[in-house]
């Protein structure tokens, strides 16, 4: 069977056909995640993936069609969430889902890129092989992805990854790899001959300087490029900030509530509050009481009216109550929300 094959259960698939001559012309399914949320509980979240259309049947509800039936299994099946990443950003939101952890791609001119604060070496970081640092990475995996809301297992997809076959690679080298003992980094070398990161995991301060500092010494490249978090620190530990320019800005994981009153108290919050939500428009109670949660429906008057693709981006806090006011995404009073944001921002890490 081969490899790409393995990482999906065929029982979380649906495929649509035309009713007059057989042909398939849909299919969508989803891979069995976790999904970190802020204060470490990690919910099942079903990540929908393999969504495609022929191009002979777009635009007649063959999506929708099958959207509805998975979005009705994974409810049946008591998810409180459902989860995917867009090809575009104009598809999914009339299904309920918004962006809710973005990151920064950026370009590190390397040869002018120092720490503001160099560690003497030797590093801790060792240049390794995919074969010597197999165990250690998805260990160290399961450590950040518990550490890190945002951020989904990856189980079924390790041996995919150890095996780094070339269609995965788009154009760039094997898969390098940078193993410290609190974290890794992976990388290739692309088409333009710069290191391009792959994966950034560091489970402590320490480890991240380590391991930037390994980035930075990879002498025969000029520029190194990454996808960071929006709030990462790494232009605040250089000594030239310009040497770090952000490129672009994109989304990256969506999300959309199955049950919002299971989704809303799996998180933990850092503020007590108590506020009647409309979402979508349907009434809940949400109340804080050290840090958890209790939200029920409720027949009361609302104060805050939204979209639960709004709420999304609010959930894992990448994006603060006042900047969705001032987007006009947020009806009432938004000062409200305020216990939805969190000190970091929410990080997937990963692409599925
Ligand atoms: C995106 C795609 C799956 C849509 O499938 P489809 O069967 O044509 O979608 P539907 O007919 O069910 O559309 C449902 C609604 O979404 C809208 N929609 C669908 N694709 C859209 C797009 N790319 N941009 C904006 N709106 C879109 C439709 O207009 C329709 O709107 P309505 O509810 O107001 O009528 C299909 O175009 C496709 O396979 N594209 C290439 C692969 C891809 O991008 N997959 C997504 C991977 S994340």
């Amino acid at each position: 069977m081969p490899l790409i094959r393995r990482t999906l259960d065929l029982d979380r698939f649906v495929v649509a056909r035309d009713t007059t001559d057989g042909a398939l012309v849909g299919v969508a399914g989803s891979f069995d995640l976790t999904l970190t949320v802020p204060g470490g509980a990690q919910l099942r979240a079903p990540g929908v993936t393999w969504v495609s259309v022929a191009p002979s049947h777009r635009r007649l509800g063959v999506l929708r069609n099958m959207l509805g039936e998975l979005h009705a299994r994974y409810r049946a099946d008591g998810a409180a969430v459902a989860i995917l990443t867009a090809s575009e950003g104009t598809i999914y939101e009339r299904f309920g889902y918004g962006p809710t952890t973005f990151v920064d791609e950026v370009t590190i001119a390397r040869r002018t890129a120092r720490l503001r604060a160099p560690l003497a070496g030797p590093l801790r970081t060792r240049a390794v092989t995919g074969e010597q640092a197999r165990e250690a990475i998805e260990g160290l995996h399961r450590r950040w992805h518990a550490a890190t809301p945002g951020s989904v297992s990856v189980e079924q997809f390790w041996e995919l990854f150890h095996a780094d076959p070339e269609w995965v690679r788009w154009g760039g080298s094997a898969r390098r790899y940078l193993l410290h003992p609190d974290g890794y980094a992976t990388y290739r070398v692309d088409e333009k001959d710069r290191a391009q990161l792959e994966h950034f995991a560091a489970l402590t301060d320490d480890a991240a300087a380590d391991l930037w500092q390994a980035v930075l010494g990879l002498d025969v490249f000029d520029e190194v490029t990454a996808d960071l978090p929006i709030d990462h620190p790494l232009r605040e530990m250089l000594v030239d900030p310009r040497s770090l320019r952000v490129t672009a800005r994109q989304d990256r994981l969506w999300l959309k509530f199955l049950d919002l009153p299971a989704a809303l108290e799996a998180r933990a919050y850092d503020h007590d509050g108590d506020v009647v939500l409309s979402v979508d428009g349907a009434a809940y109670r949400l109340t804080v009481i050290d840090g958890a949660a209790r939200c029920r429906a409720t027949d009361e008057a609302p104060s805050v009216r939204l979209t639960g693709a709004t709420l999304a981006g609010l959930y894992l806090g990448a994006v603060t109550p006042s900047t969705m006011a001032r987007a006009g995404r947020v009806d009432g009073d938004y000062a409200l929300l305020e216990i939805f944001t969190t000190a970091r921002q929410p990080e997937l890490g990963t692409t599925f």
